[in-house]
């Protein structure tokens, strides 16, 4: 019996940076999916979800194509299966696995790059793949993308799979240089989650990816071939050229170019402790998701409002938006009144359930007792 332990996570800022080759810095979070397994002697999997209740099974020999499957959870798993063996050219053996999971569902902390990666770190041990944890979270984003028709980037694969106990995961999506960086032991990383369900959130992710990309193109007609991604465009030249874009290319590309420089000073405030800064970067985080990106809602926006009001160093939603959860700083002195405060404040704004952890840092996906 092999049992995987596998985190997910939440953003500290670089939202919707890491398909525009941008910067990212994720938080792997004490909230995390197990799978616990058995080989088998054939080519069979058997996966229970006790979260949902839901058993599925496939052959590891005639891997159904994604259409084949009911969305849900076996999505993912087969997603990992199909990767794995398209790039080991190897057929994985066999397993008999249940999944359980104290990671909601849906609130935007990567429940499925979370499984994703206990799968492929189960199947990389019990196949002796040793394959390389980047190569992994690589694998495991191109099954999110086959299997799960979402267009996404690395970010959450790679916050799940290599991250460092107490430390947030800098990754540079362009070069794939990853760095840890240490958070100040006085700060508390809390998830504020809305209750709001994420809705339309895979069409609209695809439909802000190609917006990029035709924000992109615009750009190369005056800049050149040498702009491939928006990681290319500096705020200056942003200045100057993003009016002769159209809408929404031009807001959307404002953001992602404001949000990846934002990112690297945002390192700098962290490393320094620096609370007002910290605080400055995340609120001009979230008004540019807001108003550029235009991917939050009315329960993220009341639920920063209502983080700060209560005391937060710094707020913003994190993931992907329509719904879903925001992540707070807090000073660990004051974490229990921040909590009660903040769901008083969120509770008289809406009808929706909110719910609250304050988590460690934890590292990334690993075998567990
Ligand atoms: C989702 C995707 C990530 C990233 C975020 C937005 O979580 O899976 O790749 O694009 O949205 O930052």
């Amino acid at each position: 019996m092999l049992c995987v332990r596998a985190p997910g996570r939440v953003n500290l800022i670089g939202e919707h940076t890491d398909y525009n080759d941008g910067y990212v810095l994720p938080v792997a979070i004490s909230l995390e999916t197990r799978v616990h397994a058995r080989l088998r002697e054939d080519m069979r999997c058997i996966v229970y979800s006790d979260t949902l209740d839901e058993q599925a099974e496939f052959d590891l020999a005639q891997l159904p194509p994604p259409d084949a499957l009911p969305a849900g959870f076996i999505r993912y798993v087969v997603g990992v299966a199909w990767a794995l063996q398209q790039h080991t050219g190897r057929t994985l053996r066999g397993v008999d696995a249940t999944i359980c999971s104290d990671l909601p569902l849906g609130a935007g902390l990567s429940s499925s790059a979370a499984l994703e990666a206990a799968f492929a770190v189960l199947w990389d041990t019990l196949d002796a793949l040793q394959l390389d944890r980047l190569i992994l979270a690589q694998l495991c984003q191109r099954a999110e993308q086959m299997y799960a028709g979402v267009q996404c980037g690395l970010m959450d694969q790679a916050a799940s799979l290599l991250s460092e106990a107490g430390h947030a995961l800098f990754l540079d999506t362009r070069t794939l240089f990853t760095q840890s960086v240490a958070l100040p032991p006085d700060w508390a990383i809390v998830v504020a989650d809305t209750g709001k369900p994420r809705a339309l959130a895979e069409s609209e992710y695809n439909l802000r990816r190609a917006q990029c990309e035709q924000a992109v193109q615009g750009l190369q007609t005056v800049l050149g071939e040498e702009v491939i991604a928006l990681r290319d465009v500096s705020p200056e030249q942003a200045a100057l050229y993003l009016p002769l874009l159209q809408e929404p290319a031009r807001r959307r590309a404002r953001h992602v170019i404001g949000e990846n420089a934002r990112v690297l000073e945002f390192l700098t405030a962290l490393r320094h402790a620096d609370a007002k800064r910290v605080r400055n970067h995340m609120l001009a985080s979230h008004a540019s998701l807001r108003d550029d990106y235009e991917v939050s809602c009315a329960e993220l926006d009341a639920m920063v409002e209502a983080c700060l009001r209560a005391g937060a160093i710094g707020a913003r939603m994190t993931g992907a938006g329509f719904g879903g959860a925001c992540i707070a700083l807090v000073e660990k002195t004051h974490v229990e009144k921040f909590l009660t405060e903040a769901e008083r404040l969120y509770r008289a704004r809406t009808t929706y359930e909110p719910r609250f952890w304050a988590c460690e840092a934890v590292g990334g996906a690993s075998a567990c007792l």
